[in-house]
């Protein structure tokens, strides 16, 4: 039977030397995307998200100190035994990463044509002329306007939103199996927003392209997602398919992170609910369960120990002592405007 996994992250932790010492900001975390799929990776700011998609493509390895465990599959090949050559291969090949901030992956001196003809003219063998046809029609399929003429332009002369689209366009370049999207809509406005996500999906379903949708944006995970990993401080503390996350989340982080997206009632606006504290420092790990400081069912168990992160049904695992007795207490959460 033909393995239907695109990437498999297998117990990988990654692990800085920093002046203070190691700091492990990845810490066991397992996941994987399916051929095709959208999976979202979620949580607060500093839980991992980006360390965990930037250690999938080893950009860590040329600037910083890094040492990883664990193994990081693509289509059967583990990306962390790979010589740096070949990685060099894979990123923009076969995987694909589009940023927050597209200046990032763009050059101001080029015009916007040629640095999507690059792509292709780097990685795939095509004449210049090709490659500028090419570039066209791909920049065309991100919604911008007039392509023949905009591959003329450079960076400074279009706006924040096109810009992601060329970025989308550079990274789409050579069909990848993965495109590794980290905040990719977080700086633009919500019209171009929902115009970038929708054109994701259409490129997820166009292209059978495989999609790590890293965001902490709730919303854009039930716009675009099927699966979803929640991270806290390092780990994966619940992993569900959309739909019971929604429905029915397990974790007393992930309960918290639904209560706080903002939602109409009628005409009333409700009191927006705020989970309390802030995320621990990396060199400051609590020693059992990492959301305890934050837990208001937090008890000695939760002080003393770790859980692990155990299914509860097929489809979802949650890492909590308590999560049982949480959801009747608090009875199940309903979120129907999904
Ligand atoms: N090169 C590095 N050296 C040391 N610590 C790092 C490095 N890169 C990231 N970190 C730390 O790893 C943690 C996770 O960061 P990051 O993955 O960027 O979070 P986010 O979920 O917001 O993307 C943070 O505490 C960050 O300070
Ligand atoms: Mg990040």
């Amino acid at each position: 039977m033909e393995n239907s996994k695109l990437l498999e992250v297998d117990h990988l932790s990654v692990h800085f030397h920093t002046e203070r010492g190691e700091v492990t900001a990845v810490q066991d975390i397992s996941f994987h995307v399916e051929k095709g799929e959208i999976l979202g990776v979620v949580g607060e700011s500093g839980c991992g998200k980006s360390v965990t998609s930037q250690a999938v493509l080893r950009l860590f390895d040329e600037k910083d100190l890094v040492r990883y465990d664990g193994e990081i599959r693509l289509q059967g090949r583990d990306l962390l035994k790979n010589p740096m050559s070949e990685m060099n291969h894979i990123r923009g090949n076969e995987i694909s990463m589009i940023f927050q901030d597209p200046s990032s992956s763009i050059n101001p001196l080029y015009t916007i044509g040629y640095q999507v003809a690059e792509a292709l003219i780097l990685h795939q063998n095509v004449s210049k002329k090709e490659a500028m046809e090419r570039a066209v029609e791909l920049l065309r399929l991100t919604g911008i306007p007039s392509p023949e003429k905009r591959i003329h332009e450079y960076p400074h002369e279009i706006s924040g939103g096109m810009k992601q689209r060329v970025m989308i366009a550079i990274a789409l370049a050579c069909e990848p199996k993965l495109l590794i999207a980290d905040e990719p809509t977080t700086a633009l406005d919500v019209t171009i927003q929902a115009q970038i996500l929708d054109l994701m999906l259409k490129l997820n379903k166009k292209m059978d392209m495989g999609i790590m949708m890293i965001t902490h944006d709730l919303g854009v995970v039930a716009e675009i997602c099927t699966r979803v990993v929640v991270m806290y401080l390092g780990q994966i503390v619940e992993e569900a398919d959309v739909e019971s996350l929604f429905n029915r989340p397990l974790h007393p982080y992930t309960r918290g992170l639904m209560k706080s997206i903002p939602h109409m009632e009628g005409e009333k606006k409700e009191e927006l609910y705020v989970i309390s504290g802030s995320v621990p420092s990396l060199n400051n790990v609590p020693k059992g369960c990492r959301f305890t400081p934050r837990c208001p069912y937090a008890d000695s168990t939760c002080h003393s120990k770790n859980p692990e992160l155990l299914a509860d049904n097929q489809t979802q695992k949650v890492r909590c002592w308590h999560y049982k007795d949480i959801s009747e207490e608090e009875g199940e959460l309903v979120y129907g405007n999904r």
